[in-house]
């Protein structure tokens, strides 16, 4: 191989922490290493084909099965017929009438004033954070929010404004930090509505109320809720908040929805600015026609009567496996949304965990550093509404096989 500076710059990445962290455990157990699966076919039940080989998918953020509902299929290809694959241009020039529509039926679906869509959940929290501040501001982030909403505060704080992180979930730390950040003009207060490695949901109330005391506005990543949270699934900060009016939602259209991209609830004012000052809004592309027509097929959906069947199918699956779970001696964390973490701890106990469900044909995602932190490596289970019975009764059993004997190690350490 010819000495390039290219050359050069990939072997240099061989010597990255998180590289050579990687490629260790790749080497030490070449068949528990899950992160590159390609996945060859899928059916109805969840199942999965991945080297000839059928698996239940406990890994699918398609919580709600909409992904193979009749209606949304035909949406999509409606949507195709009506504008083609991709219309090609910035929506800083341009909306089809789909996304115009899209928008206004997450609003009524959400009993907000307004939404802007974006092309994905990172997008939104990349494009609107830096957006919604400037220099007099602050921007205080959970430690353990999503990647995606550190990126965003990363790129506000590269444009001069000031930010942190505040301890998980707690609002006294957050008080604390609030009023040791000293004169600010406004501050930006961004959580997970559910958090995706833990499925837990933080004090919202307790954070909120903390916000309106410092002028600060509460900003909710609820990608893992919307669709399947509280009340008509419609999340989160719309189950624990009376008044949301200090508060700016973000929601997926990738997970319960099935279709592709994030969206943010907001005033028709703030959604004019929004689109000004979001650089992911006005120099990327949109989320293509097609799916934003299966956006507008799924909102009826949600405010159809077919919702609450959907909803009870997915509740009743947590409940049936939770209780499995804790029927034998699986201690997990969560337990209310489609999210069901176990922590195992030691990174190769996850993996070859993950690999000994995949031997007895479930498909359950092992998460390790640096997704979690570094010997908190979890187990990954996500419900969803059209799980069969008998595989999350079968699910529960190999896990009682194969996680058991690793809590018990655990707690015997
Ligand atoms: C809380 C949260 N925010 C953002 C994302 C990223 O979403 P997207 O794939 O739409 O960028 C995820 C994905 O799992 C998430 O859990």
């Amino acid at each position: 191989m010819s000495l390039t500076p290219l050359n050069e710059l990939t072997s240099g990445l061989k010597r990255n922490g998180l590289v050579r962290f990687f490629e260790h455990y790749e080497k030490l157990h070449p068949d528990t290493h899950f992160k590159d699966l390609t996945v060859q076919a899928m059916d109805d039940d969840r199942g999965m084909w991945i080297g000839g080989k059928r698996l239940v998918n406990f890994g699918s953020d398609s919580f709600l099965g909409l992904d193979r509902h009749p209606r949304v299929l035909a949406a999509l290809k409606r949507g195709v017929d009506a504008w083609g694959a991709h219309n090609g241009t910035s929506r800083a020039f341009s909306s089809v009438e789909a996304n115009v529509v899209a928008e206004a039926k997450l609003a009524q679906w959400l009993r907000v004033e307004d939404t802007l869509i974006y092309p994905s959940v990172t997008l939104t929290n990349l494009g609107a954070i830096p957006a919604l501040v400037g220099r007099q501001d602050i921007v205080l982030c959970d430690q353990l929010g999503h990647q995606s909403l550190q990126e965003g505060m990363r790129l506000a704080q590269a444009a001069g404004v000031r930010t942190g992180l505040f301890p998980h979930a707690d609002p006294d730390r957050l008080r604390e930090a609030l009023d040791d950040a000293g004169e600010y003009r406004q501050a930006l207060v961004c959580v997970d509505g559910i958090y995706s490695m833990s499925g837990t949901v933080p004090p919202l109330a307790e954070l909120d109320k903390i916000c309106r005391e410092r002028r600060a506005v509460l900003y909710v990543d609820d990608a893992h809720a919307m669709g399947v949270h509280g009340e008509g699934g419609r999340g989160t900060a719309l189950e624990h908040l009376s008044d949301l009016s200090n508060c700016l939602i973000v929601g997926s259209l990738s997970k319960a929805f099935s279709c592709f991209g994030g969206f943010i609830t907001c005033s028709s004012a703030l959604k004019k600015y929004l689109k000004m000052r979001s650089t992911s809004f006005v120099f990327g592309g949109p989320v293509p026609p097609p799916y934003l027509e299966a956006v507008c097929e799924v909102c009826d959906i949600l405010m159809s009567p077919e919702y609450a069947t959907l909803a009870e199918n997915l509740h009743a699956n947590i409940a049936r496996l939770v209780r499995g779970l804790a029927g034998s001696g699986i201690s997990c964390l969560g337990g209310k949304t489609p999210i069901v973490t176990m922590v195992i701890g030691d990174e190769e106990d996850a993996l070859r965990a993950g690999k000994d469900l995949y031997d007895l044909g479930y498909y359950v995602q092992s998460v390790t550093f640096p997704a979690v932190e570094y010997h908190k490596a979890v187990l990954r289970i996500q419900v969803n509404s059209n799980h069969r019975i008998q595989d999350i009764d079968g699910l529960v059993r190999a896990v009682a096989e194969v996680v058991g004997k690793s809590q018990q190690k655990r707690r015997a350490a």
